[in-house]
């Protein structure tokens, strides 16, 4: 079990949802928490759900609030240092979608949704990161599968999900250095309102839930629970030489692939291998082949010439005796 014990820990948009949940489980493990929303009715439920999960009503900061909004993020970062003195983990996990495709989509809706899922999340790093400094803290963003997979009609939701995955890698790099780690969960469907407040009707609702049956691995959709159980785990020092990932991670099909162009490098590296030492041994066979053929032509010269001597020789016997006579 992880152990964020006075981890001093903001989450943004806690009052519903993945939010809600993550909450209520740092509480369980012992965080003090400073929670923001819009909702104060909705933030106020998700705080007695924390007390009566573990923490005590004192170590609760709630900052009620529109996070697309400077004063908002201001007042959170600086009430949290006022309250609890440091900053330990920021979950950056408010956002909003809206089923359009290009053709539909509104740039008044695009610009939120940009707005609320990556230019918030971006500024209010930035305003944490003085105080994760000091802690060696940590970030987890909440992104989504659709930022790693395309699906249409929900074009602005998808890019900004992908910009938030850049975001986790760049920031996870560049704060490295300073013992900070930043990294991102990646849901598949879960069971939220986040599906209705983004344009679904309860019927089609209905629908999509079944229909994720068949396009989840494990056969259903998630828990909220199960969401903030991997979040727990990648803000503690269980996590400690975790930084850059995305939870799950999609890069099987990269791998396989360049498994295969590895493989096929290799074949050909033992092709032409295989080619050269064909030729090596032909040359080789070539080689002594003109060898003998010169050393046979060698013999049958010398054997030529002893003749020839031999010829003389008698010749000239032949001719002595002549004499003789
Ligand atoms: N549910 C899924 O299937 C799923 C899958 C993958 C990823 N996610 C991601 O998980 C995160 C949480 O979503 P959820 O499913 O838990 O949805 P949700 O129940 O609708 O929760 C969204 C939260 O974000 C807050 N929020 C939205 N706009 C805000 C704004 N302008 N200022 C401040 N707070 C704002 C909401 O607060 P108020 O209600 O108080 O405004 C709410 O607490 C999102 O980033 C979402 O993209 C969800």
């Amino acid at each position: 079990m992880p152990d964020l014990r006075e981890k001093v820990t903001i989450i943004t948009g806690a009052s519903s949802g993945i939010g809600k949940a993550t909450a209520v489980e740092f509480a369980g493990l012992g965080a003090h928490l400073a929670l923001t929303g819009r909702n104060q009715e909705n933030l106020q439920a998700t705080a007695k759900a924390c007390v009566e999960a573990g923490t005590p009503q004192d170590k609760i900061l709630l900052v009620t609030g529109d996070i697309c909004d400077e004063q908002v993020r201001k007042n959170l970062v600086g009430q949290t240092v006022q309250k609890f003195g440091r900053i330990d983990v920021l979950v950056n996990n408010a956002g909003r979608g809206k089923r359009a495709t290009i053709e539909a989509i509104e740039m008044a809706d695009y610009d939120r949704i940009m707005d609320v899922n990556v230019r918030s999340v971006v500024t209010l790093t930035q305003l944490c990161i003085q105080h994760l400094t000091k802690t060696k803290g940590a970030v987890v963003n909440v992104s989504s599968v659709n930022g790693t997979r395309a699906f249409p009609g929900l074009l602005a939701y998808n890019m900004s999900k992908s910009a938030l995955d850049q975001f986790t890698r760049c920031v996870a790099l560049e704060l490295a250095s300073k013992q900070i780690r930043v990294n991102s969960v990646n849901p598949g469907v879960i069971e939220t309102g986040i599906q209705k407040r983004s344009g679904m009707s309860e019927e089609d609702y209905v629908k999509f839930l079944e229909h994720s049956k068949t396009t989840h691995a494990l056969g259903r959709v998630g828990d909220v629970s199960e969401v903030a159980k991997t979040i727990a785990f990648l803000a503690s020092s269980d996590a400690s030489f975790i930084t850059g990932a995305q939870v799950p991670e999609k890069k099987k099909k990269k791998k396989k692939k360049k498994k295969k162009k590895k493989k096929k490098k290799k074949k050909k590296k033992k092709k032409k291998k295989k080619k050269k030492k064909k030729k090596k041994k032909k040359k080789k066979k070539k080689k002594k082949k003109k060898k003998k053929k010169k050393k046979k032509k060698k013999k049958k010269k010398k054997k030529k010439k002893k003749k020839k001597k031999k010829k003389k020789k008698k010749k000239k016997k032949k001719k002595k005796n002549e004499r003789k006579q």
